[in-house]
């Protein structure tokens, strides 16, 4: 199933009661779910899933959910993901993120003149196998054990690239869930201080908001490029941008 990971839960939860067996089916049947749809705000939803282009290409290309063409976007301009590349992606499920990393890290090997890269992908949620993946599903990455756990299970305990697609439930308050996701960016500095190689690459998502500059700060602190990015994929209507924080400094230690 192609999902827009971050309203599916919240709306489709009441549209999919009591509809269970399209959940176990890789494709969602809109014109039986919209039947099912009960207010103008899930229509409303559906509607545009079913317009979207880039649900139609997740479709076409086996992505799990629309998500892909984010990164696949960012990634294309600023080539954050490499052959042989390691990566930890937090707030993995439904796992199109770590999709594209297991594609573009080579970790499945399918080139065999390349590198073979590692990806390690991890969410409060269960995550469906994914081959080329160690996932790690009902793990909280904002949690010391679980960030103690990734690095276990890093070879060489180091990443080259630490990406965040990680996003809360969303309130409907917008200045509270800016707030709590940017406290989210924040807690996953620790697990960049220790794991991420000199040059590394650290991706997160953010809703804009008044405490922007508070990551935006920390991270110049540890990187030497960090900028803005907002995909054509993610919609204009959203507060939804990336930071991306390339070139990671050699000794983040010391920093506060
Ligand atoms: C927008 S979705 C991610 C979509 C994913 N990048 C993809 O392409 O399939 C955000 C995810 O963040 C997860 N999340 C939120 N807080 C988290 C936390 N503290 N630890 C791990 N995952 C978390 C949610 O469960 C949700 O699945």
């Amino acid at each position: 199933m192609v999902r827009d990971c971050g309203l599916m839960a919240a709306v489709l939860s009441s549209v999919l009661q009591g509809a269970k067996s399209l959940v176990q089916h890789r494709r969602l049947h809109v014109t039986s779910v919209l039947e099912k749809a009960k207010t103008g705000a899930e229509h409303r939803w559906l509607a545009r899933q079913n317009s979207d282009p880039y649900v139609k290409a997740a479709h076409r290309n086996n992505y799990r959910c629309r998500s892909a063409f984010k990164l696949l976007e960012i990634d294309e301009k600023y080539k954050i993901l490499l052959p042989g590349h390691h990566v930890i992606d937090c707030g993995a499920a439904p796992g199109a993120w770590s999709q594209v990393a297991v594609e573009k890290v080579n970790s499945l090997g399918e080139d065999l003149k390349a590198s073979f890269g590692f990806v390690i992908g991890l969410d409060l949620l269960h995550i469906s196998p994914l081959e080329g993946a160690v996932l790690l599903s009902h793990s909280d990455v904002t949690d010391p054990v679980t960030q103690n756990k990734v690095i276990g299970l890093l070879p060489s305990g180091k990443a080259d690239v630490i990406l965040s697609d990680m996003a809360p439930n969303a309130s409907g308050i917008r200045e509270m869930d800016h707030q709590r996701l940017v406290s989210m960016c924040i807690s996953l500095l620790d697990l960049s201080d220790r794991v991420l190689r000199p040059g590394g690459s650290f991706l997160c998502k953010l809703w804009d908001g008044s405490e922007s500059n508070v990551i935006r700060d920390k991270l110049r602190q540890r990187f030497q490029d960090v900028r803005n990015v907002k995909p054509k994929a993610s919609r204009t209507d959203s507060a939804e941008t990336f930071l991306l924080a390339r070139l990671h400094k050699k000794n983040p230690s010391s920093v506060p």
